[in-house]
């Protein structure tokens, strides 16, 4: 008998860039047996173009556009474990949307910790220097936590660890229902 999970609602990670929100994503849905997507990689695929190029090309407010574009095209999909671009919570249509479609989990992490866990700064436009990556999740942590259904710390804990504790949260929460197959 293998343990198979289904969402009943869409699930939103949040977070500042470097919390762990696509490996904790990926995790849980390998563990569940449920389908996680990336924003950013879902993003990139539909236009043919790497965030980077479009942040490049278009700035900012162009990527921002099509974030939110991407997000409500996922957000009216059959549930599924979405990973979102860490600056999602910027835009009040964003906020929303996330209210209204889903269950959202806040993975919590300080600018000092995330720029530890990021290998490649060049693939993030936003994290180009501590000093205002910090300023930037200081000014996000209202928005992270005024959208968030349930926040976990991520600070010193394994991808696997993180996505055991919202596992807990989302069976707690009647999101991830377990069936027997
Ligand atoms: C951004 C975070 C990135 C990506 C883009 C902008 C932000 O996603 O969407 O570079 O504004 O915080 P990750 O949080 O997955 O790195």
């Amino acid at each position: 008998m293998t343990e198979s999970y289904e969402l009943t609602r869409p699930v939103f990670f949040v977070g500042f860039m470097g919390a762990g929100k696509t490996s904790v994503a990926r995790r849980l849905a390998r563990v569940c047996h449920v389908a996680s997507v990336d924003m950013d990689t879902y993003l990139e695929r539909r236009e043919g173009k790497k965030v980077k190029e479009i942040f490049a090309e278009s700035g900012e407010e162009g990527f921002r556009v099509l974030e939110t574009d991407v997000l409500a095209e996922l957000a009216a999909k059959e549930p599924l474990l979405v990973s979102c671009g860490g600056g999602v919570v910027t835009r009040e249509e964003n906020r929303a949307i996330l209210a209204r479609a889903g269950f959202v989990v806040h993975l919590k992490v300080s600018a000092d910790e995330a720029a530890g866990r990021i290998s490649d700064t060049s693939t993030r436009p936003l994290f180009q220097d501590l000093e205002a990556a910090r300023a930037r999740c200081g000014e996000r942590a209202p928005l992270y936590e005024g959208v968030a259904d349930a926040t976990v710390d991520t600070a010193g804990k394994s991808v696997f660890a993180i996505a055991r504790e919202v596992q807990d949260v989302l069976v707690e929460e009647g999101v991830l229902c377990q069936q027997r197959k």
